[in-house]
């Protein structure tokens, strides 16, 4: 996706001082039927420049592939476009020695209300069928803190949804209606395994939807 330079520039400017890296585009077919929304790229993705092309997007892969569905039929994106991560000092037991460690960190509310417009943007452009957020983040920035994937996961959803608003400088309900259908971050499952067959049946029953939308 090419984003406007100046959204792109303000989003910048809002964000200086934060631990973010990088910048990842939104990635997919322009007239994809389905919206892939997800946290925050992570350190594979940053290097790659392929979102989801780390452990989590190999269990990606898995989903689509049993419900027969390929990358070329989705676009995705994520709510912060950035590497968010933390600064962490850390013993190496082998050498004794202190080191300095940059893990992933989930992003904070202020960094998802401001790459916001990077996301509405890429929403407008691409007119998905169905919006999927994966992971609470995707879906709570669509729909607010009170939605969550353990209760909303496999259902759809008919629902306005959260835009930037400039002269509010907060997120405010949309006026349209759109089809949300939420499901897991794939790494959810390497907390909790027993999720991976539920993740599953959500994607079968995308794919099925899809070909319905065909
Ligand atoms: N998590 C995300 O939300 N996006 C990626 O690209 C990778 C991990």
């Amino acid at each position: 996706m090419d984003y406007p330079k100046k959204l792109v520039e303000t989003v910048a400017k809002k964000m200086k001082g934060h631990h973010l890296e990088g910048f990842l585009s939104g990635q997919g077919p322009k007239n994809a039927a389905l919206m892939l929304i997800g946290e925050a790229p992570g350190e594979t993705e940053i290097k790659t420049k392929i979102p989801f092309s780390g452990r989590s997007g190999e269990k990606l892969n898995g989903w689509l592939a049993q419900a027969a569905l390929t990358r070329e039929d989705i676009y995705i994106t994520s709510a912060v476009r950035s590497r968010p991560f933390s600064i962490k000092e850390q013993l190496n037991k082998k050498t004794g020695l202190l080191e300095t460690k940059y893990p992933n960190r989930t992003p904070t509310k202020a960094e998802v209300v401001a790459y916001a417009p990077l996301l509405d943007y890429e929403i407008n452009k691409i007119q998905p069928k169905i919006l999927v957020p994966m992971g609470n983040t995707g879906l709570q920035r669509l729909l607010g803190s009170k939605f969550t994937i353990s209760a909303y996961h496999g259902q759809l959803l008919h629902l306005p949804i959260l835009k930037y608003s400039k002269s509010k400088n907060q997120l405010i309900k949309s006026a349209n209606i759109y089809t949300i259908f939420p499901t897991y971050h794939p790494a959810a499952v390497f907390y909790n395994q027993k999720l991976d067959p539920l993740i599953q049946k959500d994607w079968t029953f995308l794919a099925s939807l899809i070909k319905q939308c065909d």
